[in-house]
């Protein structure tokens, strides 16, 4: 408390009259400390999805015949935010829709590729976009491809022939045909995922957890056989409802798939239903019980073996959504899933994305779903695209990829916004830079009232000049549209840490997300 006091004029000096005075009795601590290494920051962090949903492919990244697409098709202003999201890896075609594809209606010619019904959302597929747009597309971005199999109502053999086709260097029949299409070298494919939330009642070809082990097993077997380097996702628990047994599902593909997989995945979608903020942003609590028991379930399947296979989570879905829909799997196509995000949304992606961080030596691959139109950060229409609210947090936390997870100590003021346990008003996260020898501050402030006075220690040698990128609104519902995408967008500027003993005072502002980076010399 005393070192406080003596940084108070400091702190007064460089954040403003801090109003958390009057509610905060003493200073939120939070202590960095480079040596304690959480995992590296997997650059499979700040993956997406690209699903055919809605407007995601026709008329988000591809539109044929538009003045705003290039010869391929590819539009040019989608590409470049996709670009500037710094997305590493891209998931592709679903979610839903790979329980009824069959890749080979998209290859080929594409006026002779067959139109098909699409039974996971309810509308026709034209498939103009296939697997050869879908990998070209991912070269374009600069993101490593992610396909997912038909596990619902496909074959052990239809996997096994697209990895074929994708990855054989030799003469074989799918080989050329590939070339003959349009594409001589292998394109590579190093992700593939072993279907999408076969767990659910919703799926097409869902099934028990015994069933869809026994398929996934021959899958794996067989697309390992058409190219032994490639990784694979198990399809673990997506229906977290009060009566799923979401634990048993991920137990049972764990121990029959374990010497085969490479990471399991996980699917969360969260809403503000109750327009409660506080509880909104409460989330987190979930997420990480779900992330650490599933920790814990990879541990026991591997106890024991010393060289058991290396396991890793991937949250291969993520996101708010829960406007953009209606009774009815069906009527949830036809809303094509178009959430507007508003500025509170904005500060979730932080909540997520700190999760993640904490997690970084399990959780080694995550995808916001989607991409554009669909629950996107990117909202396009036939004249142009705008940027959503959730854009921003995305954009800037993926430059720490790669970097060193930190193991932070957080003591804060805690609320308790359910039944549930008590939880801390600043959600944290950190990572260092070895290289550049900078550490990264990453504090989501979830009061809606309250300022709150941090006392950040534990750093030797801060440079004198640190930078500040903050995202903040008065308005927790601001909301962004054509021509209109300035509203919530992140501030950046230095600020001078008045450090003494190896700490220094920060003020964080209500319902806000600040990234601090702070150079050590
Ligand atoms: O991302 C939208 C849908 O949500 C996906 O198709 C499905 O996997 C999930 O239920």
């Amino acid at each position: 408390m005393k070192r406080f006091l003596a940084i108070l004029p400091a702190l007064i000096l460089f954040q403003g009259l801090p109003a958390f005075l009057a509610a905060q009795s003493k200073p939120a601590v939070i202590k960095i400390d480079t040596d304690r290494v959480v995992g590296e920051v997997d650059p499979h962090l700040f993956g997406n999805f690209t699903e055919h949903l809605g407007r995601c492919i026709y008329g988000g990244i591809f539109e044929e015949g538009s003045p705003l697409a290039d010869q391929d098709g590819f539009r040019k202003d989608v590409l470049a935010a996709a670009q500037g999201l710094g997305v590493t890896i891209l998931r592709w075609p679903g979610g839903n829709f790979a329980s009824g594809y069959n890749w080979m209606d998209g290859i080929g010619p594409r006026d002779d590729r067959p139109a098909r019904r699409d039974d996971a959302w309810g509308s026709l597929e034209s498939n103009r976009f296939g697997t050869d747009e879908f990998l070209k597309y991912c070269e374009r971005v600069g993101a490593e491809p992610y396909l997912c199999i038909n596990a619902g109502l496909g074959t052990v053999d239809e996997a096994r022939k697209w990895v074929e086709y994708c990855n054989e260097p030799g003469k074989t029949y799918l080989a050329e045909l590939r070339r003959k299409n349009g594409r001589d070298k292998p394109w590579g494919v190093k992700y593939w995922g072993l279907g999408n939330e076969i767990d659910g009642p919703w799926q097409l070809g869902h099934k028990n957890a015994a069933d869809y082990a026994t398929f996934a097993l021959e899958a794996a077997k067989a697309m390992r056989r058409a190219d032994d380097s490639i990784r694979l996702i198990a399809s673990g628990s997506s229906n977290f409802g009060a009566d799923s047994d979401w634990v048993g599902w991920n137990r049972t593909v764990l121990d029959r798939l374990k010497s085969e997989i490479d990471y399991i995945s996980l699917h969360t979608y969260i809403g503000n239903r109750d327009n409660n903020f506080e509880k909104f942003l409460a989330a987190s609590r979930d997420i990480e019980d779900r992330i650490e028991v599933v920790e814990g379930q990879i541990k026991a399947a591997r106890v024991g073996n010393p060289n058991a296979r290396p396991i890793h989570i991937a949250f291969d879905e993520w996101n708010v959504w829960y406007r953009a829909m209606a009774t009815g799997e069906f009527a949830i196509g036809r809303t094509g899933l178009e959430e507007n995000y508003n500025f509170e949304d904005a500060l979730a992606m932080g909540m997520f994305l700190n999760a993640f961080i904490r997690h970084a030596d399990i959780v080694k691959m995550a995808n916001l779903a989607q991409l554009v139109n669909v629950i996107a950060p990117i909202f396009a229409n036939q004249q142009g695209i705008y940027l959503q609210t959730i854009y921003f947090p995305l954009a800037e936390y993926a430059k720490q990829r790669g970097h060193q997870s930190l193991d932070v100590l957080v003591r804060a003021p805690e609320y308790r916004p359910d039944s549930g346990r008590a939880l801390s008003y600043l959600d944290v996260s950190s990572t260092y830079d070895p290289k550049t020898r900078r550490v990264f501050l990453n504090v989501l402030n979830r009061s809606e009232k309250q300022d709150i006075a941090a006392q950040i220690d534990g750093l030797r040698d801060v440079a004198s000049s640190a930078s500040v990128w903050e995202l903040n609104h008065d308005d927790l519902k601001a909301t962004h549209t054509f021509g209109k995408d300035q509203v919530v967008r992140p501030v950046s500027r230095t600020f001078q840490p008045a450090v003494q003993d190896g700490g220094f005072g920060y003020n964080f502002p209500k319902h806000s997300l600040t990234i601090l980076t702070l150079q050590l010399n």
